[in-house]
């Protein structure tokens, strides 16, 4: 028999969940991870007492009862309420789009007149058949919301023109025509009181942990010590990019410690301007209501993704997808390896639903009974 039970590559959420589940069955696991720390990309550095989401502002929420008393039997979460702020050439608007934003925009205060100058202007364009992602977004919510608060910012997204970009990528557009400035619709949300590494803690506790390993130093050794493998790394790499590497786009971060209490009042700021390069400040202490005498701000900058970047979106266009499916075609051939969370399944995550895949494929390779309570 071997040392291990399952050798679980990535002490991510996905991989941490699971070796969560597998240690509560009773079974023996070696989780290793390149980095030099746990928690993958929820990974907070702290920073003069200020947690830094080190990866990326980091908001949890779900809909999802049975995981939210899931992450909250780790630890307690806080009342942060996502509301970003969009600042356009100096003028502040309030996002999601909402009665706060329209009255922002146009001085008007009841939905009614919200409402009849977004149909006023959808109507002066004439808009059918949208051949862009520009057109698109003009007939969803007019003129002035798409060039004040969507183009400039969506063009830095993707570094292309929105007139270049496929009208698909944009379905809907939600408008609120209340005063409700709570970016997500779910019932549960929150940050973890004293930070995300609490979780990530949490899951791995009591778990044998290697970091700074690399699965590709010998992944011969990995699979030889354990029964069976999970593998949350990127699959394109698993199997030596041998259909070609699919493609990501990538961030930068430009994190500032700077000596004062308070840069921006609020969490985060997107900049919707094409001109300026980055797409949002996070101020992070204010994800915990933090009253620390310094603050730490970070400009996110978007990037194209070259391999040896982190690969934070992946481009599931129709080439990356179908490179991926050839993939995946090999991933389901193997016996004694589970693939799992955002790289190995090249797809977009939130961190409640990669918990919620991590549990099911838990439960049915471990054969644990369904957690109760999905709402
Ligand atoms: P993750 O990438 O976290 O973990 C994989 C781990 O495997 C990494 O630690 C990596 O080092 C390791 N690994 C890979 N290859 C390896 C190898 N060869 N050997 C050893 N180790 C290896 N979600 C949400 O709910 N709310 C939010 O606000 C946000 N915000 C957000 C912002 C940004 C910029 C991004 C990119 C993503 C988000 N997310 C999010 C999504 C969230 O980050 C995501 O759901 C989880 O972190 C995914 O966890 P995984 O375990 O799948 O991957």
């Amino acid at each position: 028999t071997k040392q291990y039970d399952y050798v679980i590559v990535g002490a991510g959420l996905f991989g941490a969940t699971f070796a969560y589940q597998a240690r509560k069955a009773g079974k023996k696991c070696l989780v290793i991870d390149k980095r030099a720390h746990i928690g993958g990309n929820i990974y907070c550095k702290d920073v003069d007492g200020i947690n830094v989401h080190y990866y990326g502002a980091h908001i949890f929420h779900t809909n999802d009862r049975s995981i939210w008393n899931f992450v909250n039997s780790f630890v307690e979460f806080n009342r942060y309420t996502n509301s970003p702020l969009a600042n356009h050439e100096g003028k502040l608007y309030n996002l999601p789009f909402n009665m706060n934003t329209f009255y922002q925009l146009w001085g008007v205060t009841t939905p009614e007149e919200a409402q009849a100058r977004i149909q006023q202007q959808i109507a002066e364009l004439n808009i059918t058949e949208p051949r862009n992602l520009e057109e698109q977004a003009l007939k969803l919510v007019g003129t002035d919301i798409y060039e004040k608060l969507i183009k400039g910012y969506t063009e830095k997204q993707w570094g292309r023109k929105a007139t270049e970009l496929p009208a698909f990528i944009i379905k809907r557009l939600p408008v609120r025509f209340t005063y409700d400035n709570n970016y997500f619709n779910d019932k549960y949300q929150g940050i973890p009181v004293g930070g995300f590494n609490k979780l990530s803690e949490g899951l791995l506790e009591g778990i044998e942990v290697r970091l700074d390993t690399d699965f590709f130093g010998d992944p011969e050794y990995f699979r030889g010590l354990g029964e069976k493998l999970v593998y949350t790394g990127a699959l394109d790499e698993y199997y030596n990019y041998r259909f070609g590497a699919l493609e990501y786009r990538s961030l930068r971060f430009e994190h500032k410690h700077l000596e004062i209490e308070n840069y921006q009042g609020n969490a985060v700021v997107n900049y919707t301007e094409a001109h300026i390069p980055y797409t949002r400040i996070i101020e992070h202490k204010h994800f915990e209501f933090g009253t620390q005498k310094h603050t730490v701000i970070t400009y996110e900058y978007p990037a194209t993704w070259e391999k040896g970047m982190e690969p934070y979106y992946p481009l599931n266009d129709e080439m990356n997808n179908k490179r991926f499916k050839q993939y995946s075609n090999l991933a389901e051939e193997e016996e004694n390896v589970i693939f799992g969370g955002r790289l190995a399944e090249y797809r977009y995550y939130d961190m409640h639903q990669v918990i919620g895949s991590a549990l099911v494929k838990a439960r049915d390779e471990l054969q644990l009974p369904r957690l109760e309570n999905r709402a």
